[in-house]
């Protein structure tokens, strides 16, 4: 009320320009256009292939909305940029760099070969083993210290307290054998320093905290903001740790598809199994996506059309 609405208080077009290009990004990528649902998490197997959210948070605090976008699921690998930004905080670009890399490894999320073609090195956050690698860096004597500051530090990026989504943690805990079988590995080669079954729990947890479209996009936008959220005007990590972060999700964050991603839509992203995918415009804005229908390489297909769409609308492409 009061605010003249036709008349842009941010950097992108006025406030109703952007509502009818979330709306329009809604609208044209709702169509089914092939995708599977995961399955090798049992309980993602069960989610509803029609469910669909669009959300545009603004870096001036403007929340944009279509479909689906309060729907809870579990933010999944989206949990590792965010994870990788509070390690980077608490150590330091340069402890973080040497520990876990940045470089793409060409080859699936959850690949054992990539980590063994390199020498044990865990190349990047945003795949598992990278995620293990740093997950292991997070602050806390204990596993449950540990888990807290994750659940703390997400929360806060969010702008709501987070809450573990106990269902798929249990459906996920009893069958990621190969994750266990990465840390394992990863100890063998001294990368990381605590006990990798404790790890695989806190990250287990990581992945299945709930979150929706808009807490994605409230996320996002708080990496778009230099790292404070538009929403509740906190500073969650620092303007040097956001840049960092963003080049590493540019680089690894659609996995093998980062390179195509980057071609397409030209912004920072990163996606989840569940079927969500985070994308930050840097200085503008965060977008949330949520629909579970995947690709081969787990990117949700209906997210990955509706930000191409929202990219080129709202001129965002960096390049
Ligand atoms: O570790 C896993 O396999 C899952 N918790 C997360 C994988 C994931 O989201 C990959 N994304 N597209």
């Amino acid at each position: 009320a009061g605010v003249d609405q036709s008349v842009s208080t941010g950097v992108l077009p006025g406030w109703e320009a952007v509502e009818a290009h979330v709306v329009a990004a809604y609208e044209r990528s709702r169509t089914r256009a092939g995708g599977a649902v995961a399955d090798y998490i049992p309980i993602l197997a069960a989610a509803d292939p029609e469910l669909f959210g669009v959300c545009v948070a603004e870096v001036n605090g403007e929340v944009h909305s279509a479909g689906d976008a309060e729907v809870g699921f579990s933010i999944q690998s989206i949990s590792k940029a965010f994870v990788y930004a509070l390690v980077c905080e608490e150590l330091g670009h340069e402890v973080v760099h040497e520990r876990v890399g940045v470089n793409n490894t060409g080859l699936a999320f959850n690949s054992v070969v990539a980590i063994e073609l390199n020498d044990g090195h865990p190349m990047n956050p945003m795949v598992n083993a990278g995620a293990l690698a740093t997950t292991a860096l997070m602050p806390g004597r204990t596993p449950e210290l540990q888990w807290e500051a994750v659940r703390d530090g997400l929360s806060r990026f969010a702008g709501r307290s987070l809450q573990l989504d106990t269902v798929v943690y249990e459906s996920e805990a009893a069958t990621n054998q190969r994750n266990r079988a990465i840390a394992a590995l990863l100890e063998s080669y001294g990368r990381i320093q605590r006990d990798p079954s404790e790890i695989v729990d806190v990250y287990t947890k990581q992945c299945a905290l709930r979150v929706s479209a808009r807490d994605l996009a409230v996320m996002g936008a708080t990496l778009a903001d230099g790292g404070v959220n538009p929403v509740t005007g906190e500073q969650v990590v620092s303007a040097a740790v956001c840049r960092d972060t963003l080049a590493v999700m540019a680089a690894n964050g659609l996995y093998e598809r980062s390179g195509e991603w980057l071609f397409e839509i030209g912004l920072p992203g990163k996606s989840g199994v569940a079927g969500g995918i985070v994308t930050i415009a840097p200085g503008k804005a965060g977008i949330g996506v949520f629909s579970p229908l995947l690709d081969v390489a787990g990117n949700s297909v209906r997210g990955q059309r509706a930000t191409a769409y929202l990219s080129r609308a709202l001129g965002l492409n960096i390049f």
